[in-house]
């Protein structure tokens, strides 16, 4: 048979190539450039030279900002309140470009090196089936001739030495990373006590807070439809093209320390798992997302967003569920909730904080004299006195109730 595997270029998916061969399949190395920083020419070298019948490399960067990051951006997904979802949100892009390359190359099986304990085996093969609902899934990390065989780190070792696989030196970095435009998440290793702080040399995108310049930047950032057109950076450049918007807010975010987390969180199989995490540029337009919505977003439409397509959509972008009727159905929801969210946010970066200092808008919504407290915009105060009376029936009946069974 043919795979094509997930290949990352490290230790684990250059010894899941080998013993792919080794079982006797021919095996394509797939590679996605979702903006991570990679020597691609290096991991091409390094698949071809453990036996690849050949090395594809995609460049998806483009489809991952407007297909996967835009809606999440619209929609203020979050996970757990904190995590922004970076490695969620990469998976549908790479296993769609995964399955057109397996249809192309007449692969019957994919595989990849995720373990069998984490949420992307879940993201990967959901959006495997998905897409291709023939298509047979490899899982080494869950196939016991493999894992007891390659039990520990050194088995790897001494394998990828038997099989001329050059491994780099990694003992300084005791955690594991993913990184692509969105963000670089930290896990395992030294990270899964929850009480050891991060050493300061972990962490890549950003600058420490506390080394971030001490005069402040600013920018602007114009949305439509709830996403972001065109970014002003004050005496600096204007953006406009999606992928540099992104980069160019990355930039930004790194320099002045942006969008460091560190949690706890719940994966999807149950076990809770510590995580770091840097996303620099998308904590930058989450925060001015929320706010043009303040303005130009109606209370109502806001308030169903935020409990249904909020919560919805980001436990389908966490659990993997991204090729599913709930998923179409939930995005479906998204464009008809950004319409009005059309102006632009002001914003300055300082020392790890994204402050907002002003926002306008042609929508409309906002009536500043209807909003004044030194005018009547519209409507008399009287009418006002009529609303609480009407709004206050029930409530001084429950108080009243409440002031019986208190003599009773
Ligand atoms: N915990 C995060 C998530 O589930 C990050 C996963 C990182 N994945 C990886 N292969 N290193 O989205
Ligand atoms: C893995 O387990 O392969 C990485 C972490 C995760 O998928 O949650």
């Amino acid at each position: 048979g043919r795979v094509l595997l997930a290949y990352s270029g490290g230790l684990d998916t250059s010894c899941i190539l080998a013993w792919l061969i080794e079982q006797g399949y021919e095996t394509i190395a797939f590679m996605a450039d979702v903006g991570q920083e990679e020597d691609f020419e290096a991991a091409k070298k390094k698949a071809l030279a453990v036996g690849a019948k050949k090395f594809i490399l995609e460049d998806l960067k483009k489809e991952f900002i407007t297909e996967l990051i835009y809606p999440a951006v619209q929609a203020n997904a979050i996970y757990e309140n904190v995590y922004l979802l970076g490695t969620s949100l990469a998976r549908p892009v790479i296993a769609r470009g995964m399955m057109a390359v397996a249809e192309k190359e007449g692969c019957d099986f994919v595989s990849h090196g995720c373990t069998g304990k984490g949420n992307d085996q879940v993201r990967f093969e959901l959006a495997f089936y998905g897409l291709k609902p023939d298509i047979k899934v490899i899982a080494p990390w869950r196939i016991p001739e493999f894992y007891n065989r390659f039990a520990g780190r050194q088995a790897l070792l001494a394998y990828a030495a038997s099989n001329q696989i050059p491994v780099q030196q990694t003992a300084s970095k005791p955690w594991s990373t993913d990184e692509n435009l969105f963000h670089i998440s930290y896990e395992a290793g030294i990270l899964e006590d929850p009480d050891v702080t991060p050493p300061v040399d972990m962490w890549k995108l950003t600058t420490a807070p506390e080394d971030a310049p001490t005069t402040p930047e600013r920018l602007s950032i114009e949305f439509k439809g709830g996403l972001p057109v065109k970014v002003v950076v004050e005496g600096g450049k204007t953006y406009e093209d999606s992928v540099e918007i992104f980069l160019a807010l990355n930039a930004l975010g790194r320099k002045h320390g942006i969008g460091r987390i560190d949690i706890v969180e719940n994966r999807f199989i149950g076990v809770k798992s510590r995580g770091c995490y840097e996303s620099p540029g998308a904590t930058i337009l989450r925060v001015a997302h929320m706010d043009i919505e303040g303005l130009t977003l109606d209370r109502n439409v806001r308030a169903l967003r935020d409990q249904f397509v909020t919560v919805e959509l980001s436990r389908i972008l966490y659990n993997g569920h991204f090729f599913t009727p709930e998923s179409e159905f939930v995005r479906s929801a998204i464009p008809a909730s950004q319409r009005s969210v059309n102006g632009v946010v002001r914003i300055k970066l300082y020392k790890g904080n994204v402050v907002v200092e002003g926002r306008s808008s042609d929508e409309g919504l906002y009536d500043e004299k209807q909003s004044s407290m030194d005018e009547l915009g519209g409507f008399e105060p009287t009418d006002t006195t009529g609303f609480i009376q009407i709004e206050s029936i029930r409530i001084k009946k429950w108080a009243q109730a409440n002031i019986r069974k208190g003599q009773a």
